[in-house]
């Protein structure tokens, strides 16, 4: 049967110039709701374009366009029909599978150890919707010099005429590597060559590449409490048992380890800027782990993700720099000092474990998309980086500065906040009475990204405590922001 394909959609009206497309969603429409039913056959394109006035080319490119996204099919010698699941049922099939509870998840043969990453997720999917202020861990957006880094994109796409197809090391752009190499030698004293160096998508990757390449099913691995829960989460994801380390005055208990975990494979520390609390391991600590490690022959993460917000003293020189039987796996990120969608990091990896590395990386992504790496060697071989982490330095040091004055006027009476030389965030520990939800849930009517400390504790803590993030915006908004709290809370 040929269907009057007029009478399937009667008001149907092309716009001007946008013939093809109109006719595509003509038709995809008809189909969807059901005017055109499956298998119906369609009028030759001859016809249809006859019957619609308009070129034969702009149907058959629209019929192309069908056959292409699954909605027709053509019967050799027979003509062109309506197909029996259009593309749509099935994304909505696959839409209501996703929504699946989470406790039928073993139903669906799913590897138990995704629990640790699920729940969290889940917690996080749901707290992440769009806020305005205080966000954790984004730093000086503002700041980033967007035109110049559009031209360096453009400069490497153009040298990239010659280079595509040549790119073939797992561990990166050599050209990055070695400004990476000479760059956190100087900056961060770091003991290395550019063979050492492995480019990364964020320090995310890097902890996820050290599990993936040192653990297996109930090796103990050490971490800070509270910690960054992402680490966490992702070695408990491998199956490893993670030992909780608090944290003092000196930065993590590095003798809970030597004396309590001794087996532990690898410990996971940011000696220079712990993680939620800020606190920097003492040096006789940093000397005390190392020996550890070297003596038992076991592995160190340093994650010196916020190492370049450093304001007043110059940076603590990294762990790895005092390393000398490589023991250390070293990370550091841009996505703090660029921005948050800027999925650049690196390791520094001791040469006995290049090639494992190197397997590891390449087994999970092959390597770090090239383009951004050739824009980025550019930008820190002009000096542009290191220009940038100046000027940031010194915006984060008043943006700080602003919250803590606001704090101390206007909120001195619900929190302490005390200055840190470091860091993007602060930790205000609540008084009196306040639980951590309650202030959250006002900071929530005002669309305040601040976050609980509990969030980082995975053993329960009474001290009450959140974490106020304010790199990203300018003093006066700091300011007037916390003044609305404020009045928010005291209501
Ligand atoms: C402790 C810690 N390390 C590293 C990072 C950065 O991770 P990435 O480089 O994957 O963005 C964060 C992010 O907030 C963090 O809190």
């Amino acid at each position: 049967m040929v269907t009057s394909i007029s009478a399937s959609f009667p008001h149907l009206i092309l716009p001007k110039g946008q013939i093809k497309d109109g006719l595509y969603s003509a038709l995809r429409d008809a189909i969807l709701d059901g005017r055109l039913k499956a298998s119906t056959k369609l009028p030759s394109s001859r016809a249809l374009a006859e019957m619609m006035s308009i070129s034969r080319n702009s149907v058959l490119a629209a019929i192309e366009r069908l056959l292409d996204e699954g909605y027709l099919f053509t019967k050799p010698s027979s003509g062109t029909y309506v197909a029996e699941v259009v593309p749509d049922q099935l994304i909505h099939i696959q839409e209501s599978s996703e929504k699946t509870p989470i406790n039928h998840h073993h139903a669906l043969n799913i590897n138990p150890n995704m629990d640790a990453l699920l729940s969290s997720w889940r917690e996080q999917a749901c707290s992440s919707q769009k806020k305005r202020m205080f966000h954790v861990g984004v730093g000086c957006i503002d700041l980033f010099p967007h035109q110049l880094w559009g031209k360096l994109l453009t400069r490497a796409w153009r040298q990239s005429y010659y280079q595509l197809g040549q790119f073939h090391d797992p561990r990166g752009y050599l050209p990055l590597r070695q400004a990476i190499c000479e760059y956190v030698q100087s900056t961060r004293g770091l003991n290395c060559n550019e063979q050492q160096i492995i480019i990364v998508n964020g320090t995310q990757q890097a902890i996820h590449l050290t599990a993936y390449a040192l653990l297996q099913a109930n090796d103990e691995v050490c971490l800070d409490e509270p910690g960054y829960d992402a680490a966490f989460n992702i070695f408990r994801s491998f199956g490893a048992q993670v030992n909780l380390i608090e944290s003092d005055e000196e930065g993590m208990q590095i003798s809970k380890i030597t004396d309590y975990y001794s087996k532990s494979k690898l410990v996971y520390t940011a000696p220079s800027h712990q993680f939620p609390l800020g606190e920097t391991l003492s040096l006789a600590r940093r000397f005390a782990l190392l020996d550890w490690a070297n003596s038992q022959e076991k592995w160190i993460f340093e994650d010196d993700y916020n190492s370049e917000f450093r304001y007043g003293t110059h940076p603590i020189q990294a762990l790895q720099g005092l390393d000398q039987q490589q023991r250390v796996i070293y990370s550091g990120t841009f996505t703090k000092m660029m921005f948050p969608e800027f999925r650049l990091g690196f390791m520094v990896v001791p040469e006995a474990l290049i090639e494992t590395f190197s397997a590891a990386k390449y087994y999970t992504d092959v390597r770090s998309s090239y383009l951004e790496q050739v824009a980025l060697a550019l930008f820190i071989q002009q000096g542009h980086y290191a220009r940038h982490v100046r000027k940031v330095r010194k915006a984060c040091y008043e943006r700080q500065q602003a919250l803590i004055k606001a704090i101390n006027e206007h909120l001195s009476d619900i929190v302490e906040v005390q200055p840190t030389d470091s860091g993007i965030h602060l930790i205000g520990w609540l008084k009196g009475t306040w639980s951590e939800q309650d202030f959250i849930n006002h900071c929530s009517a005002l669309d305040l990204a601040i976050q609980p400390l509990s969030r980082y504790c995975q053993i329960t803590t009474t001290k009450a405590a959140v974490l106020i993030g304010y790199a990203a915006h300018q003093p006066e908004e700091i300011i007037e922001n916390i003044k609305e709290l404020a009045l928010i809370l005291k209501k």
